[in-house]
């Protein structure tokens, strides 16, 4: 069992909460602290939480709780998980880590050099889908992947801080291609270097100083491409969308909207339907169990047995860090209008890898560059000549 406090109670704090004492969990959340003491009171009431302060140092200090979770303001993310390093807890922050690469950076090191156990909770690399989805792809079923297409896009945030790009480091790019570029990242490979980014982002709809909607492409060592696509100004509820393709397959995911579940209702309820839903009536699409098809009994299940086993999470502050400079290319190309390096002083992964090609052979002579049967029933396929680099076309059988 571990002891947490959790520090923040909006929508990510019941997020975790719902995660942690839902069902027949072990795991709980023993102090929680919010800025207003008579939300702090509220929300342990609810949860059952047996101490709850306002003061952010005292809820860190508490001697039962041995981890500090983050759910708050991304600005506000650093100062929590240093006073967290600083008592010897260990640390789990929600997304995005930090409000740039750099400040990512100081984050890690600092957690690094405490020694204490730093977890990166993003929860859509651990949705049930995903985890099956990336085992498969690692299994080899898409073969060599080439392009990882992630999309999160709805409405627009529920809370002021997220439009202040003061408070929140930027727009739906910080907010949602954290999520995407880290999904991405996972079906590539995390070893696989994200080497430059080309992006685009507007302000299509809302009067603020931020993107409300962006596309970019994260191109990889191997010469994969991980394509993000975030909106805020997306109508409909929340579109969780992520597609996958390999030299040997294709994957194709809804985790939101379409997955089955379809509820019609002439507007006869007053009941919460899924997050971002933005309609009571009519057709509508629910989610079965949504914090754990949202990923987040998972993440804490992987948190946890890392931290008993002396391991690394799959999501470490490093992944949050690299998450991290990746959208400050993404910044720095959306202005400059070109590719623009990743960023990355601190790199782990491999540094071995190129583009591979991967020709596949027809014969001693010929490369095979596709093989099709026609409605006539015949199969054809497309050569190319390894030397003299002919293409040329035959049926075979
Ligand atoms: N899927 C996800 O992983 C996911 C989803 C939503 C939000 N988030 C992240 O969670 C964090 C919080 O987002 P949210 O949606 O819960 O926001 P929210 O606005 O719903 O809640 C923020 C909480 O922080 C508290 N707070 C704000 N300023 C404070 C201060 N100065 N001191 C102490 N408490 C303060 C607020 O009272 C509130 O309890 C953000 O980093 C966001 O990016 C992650």
């Amino acid at each position: 069992m571990k002891k947490c406090t959790l520090i923040g109670t909006g929508l990510i704090g019941n997020f975790y909460t719902m995660a942690l004492h839902g069902q027949r969990n072990r795991d709980k959340i023993v102090g929680v602290c919010s800025r207003r003491i008579s939300k702090a009171e509220e929300f342990a009431r609810q949860w059952d939480i047996p101490f709850y302060t306002d003061d952010m140092d005292e809820a860190i200090n508490h001697p039962e709780s041995e981890v500090v979770i983050v759910a708050l303001p991304n600005n506000l993310h650093k100062e929590v998980i240093l006073k967290a390093i600083d008592a010897g807890k260990g640390v789990l922050c929600t997304k995005p880590l930090a409000m740039n690469g750099q400040e990512a950076l100081e984050l890690l090191q600092a957690a690094e050099k405490a020694g204490v156990f730093h977890g990166y909770l993003e929860d859509l690399v651990y949705t049930p889908k995903t985890l099956k989805s990336v085992a498969a792809a690692k299994e080899g079923a898409l073969g060599r992947i080439l392009w990882a297409r992630s999309r999160e896009a709805h409405p627009g945030p529920h809370s002021d801080w997220f439009w202040d790009p003061k408070q929140s480091g930027g727009g739906a790019i910080i907010d949602l291609g954290c999520h995407c570029i880290e999904i991405s990242r996972n079906y590539i490979g995390k070893d696989i270097r994200p080497v430059e980014v080309m992006c685009w982002l507007d302000t299509q709809v809302k009067p603020i100083d931020a993107e409300d909607h962006a596309l970019g492409w994260v191109k990889y060592a191997n010469g994969a491409i991980g394509q993000f696509e975030v909106s805020w100004n997306y109508r409909g509820g929340m579109d969780l969308r992520d597609e996958v393709s390999g030299t040997e397959g294709t994957l194709r995911l809804d985790h939101f909207l379409r997955t089955g579940f379809e509820m019609y209702t002439s507007g006869n309820q007053d009941a919460y339907i899924a997050e971002k839903a933005e309609s009571e009536e009519g057709w509508l699409f629910p989610v079965g169990d949504e914090v754990h098809e949202l990923g987040y009994t998972n993440m804490f299940t992987d948190m946890f047995n890392a931290m008993e086993s002396g391991k690394q999470p799959t999501e470490s502050f490093y992944d949050g860090y690299v998450v991290n400079c990746i959208m400050d290319a993404c910044y720095r190309s959306a202005k400059s209008g070109t590719w623009e390096p990743v960023e990355l002083s601190d790199w782990r992964g491999r540094d071995d890898v190129t583009k591979d090609h991967g020709y596949i052979d027809f014969d001693d002579e010929f490369y095979l560059i596709k093989k099709e049967r026609l409605p006539d029933g015949k199969k054809k396929v497309i050569l190319k000549h390894k030397s003299t680099g002919d293409l040329s076309e035959k049926v075979v059988e």
